[in-house]
């Protein structure tokens, strides 16, 4: 296996020669600690989070105080691999505002902040690289927008939409992000950003094409079971292993032999 990343200056190299980039999810100190021994690339405390370890509806409802509370606790485990941190909802209206949150998370131990959105959010993404601070763009099915947009939707299908997510990818690289990530997006689209930008591209349900995937670690091992995406394999069953376990700790508790 090759080396795995061990610094965001590595992301060109990696983008020339390769192999992809895998990203995986964190919100707490054994997880990434675990991936991080295990050797994945970047290690992503998403807004995620709100869903698959908070029970919210979307991601929504994720305030930047949470954020900083598991990035820290990320930052506690990881080692080696570089950890972006998500940007959430309303924490990035102004560029003022977007600086302001990107430092806290960047003084809890994040080495890059992502945020979502494209041409409309330059000021922002301008306010934080210009601070020396990394940034990760995030662009195609946007979560925080699940509400205007009445649902998660696949971004690309049309020729209008491709060109305006080019433009987005164009402008998020010319402002100077280390890294987009590309979720939903059809695949050749995804293929044409990786291909017409300097930063590296995550794709997450977005085809081959990128440089890299990006999953929520929670549909990875299985540890959701209520809810996952169609394109995300699950390569274990946690949900089904806790609930043995539980069983199994219930029932010897209770007297009764385990067979
Ligand atoms: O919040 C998150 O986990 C993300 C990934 C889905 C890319 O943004």
């Amino acid at each position: 296996m090759p080396a795995p990343l061990a610094h965001l200056s590595q992301l060109p190299e990696r983008k020339r020669s390769g192999p992809p980039l895998a990203v995986l999810t964190a919100y707490d100190y054994p997880t990434a600690r675990l991936l991080d021994e295990a050797g994945v690339d970047l290690i992503l405390v998403g807004d995620s989070l709100g869903m698959v370890v908070l029970g919210l509806p979307d991601t929504t409802g994720v305030t930047l105080e949470m954020m900083l509370h598991h990035t820290a606790a990320v930052r506690r485990a990881v080692k080696r691999a570089p950890v972006i941190a998500d940007l959430p909802f309303r924490s990035y209206e102004t560029p003022e505002q977007a600086l302001a949150s990107a430092r806290r998370l960047m003084d809890v131990g994040a080495d890059a902040v992502k945020l979502e959105g494209g041409i409309g959010f330059i000021p922002q993404v301008k306010a934080i690289v210009q601070a020396g601070i990394p940034f990760v763009g995030h662009i195609g099915m946007l979560p925080q927008s699940v509400r205007e947009e009445g649902g998660y939707k696949k971004k690309g299908k049309t020729p209008e939409q491709g060109q305006q997510l080019l433009a987005d990818a164009r402008a998020l690289d010319e402002a100077g992000a280390v890294a987009m990530v590309l979720e939903s997006i059809v695949p050749d689209i995804a293929h044409d950003i990786t291909q017409a930008v300097r930063a590296s591209t995550i794709g997450i349900g977005a085809g081959r094409g990128t440089d890299g995937q990006v999953l929520v670690t929670h549909d990875l091992v299985g540890a959701f079971p209520w809810f996952r995406p169609p394109f995300a394999q699950a390569r274990a069953d946690v949900a089904a292993e806790t609930r043995r376990a539980t069983q199994d700790f219930v029932r010897e508790t209770q007297g009764e032999a385990i067979g």
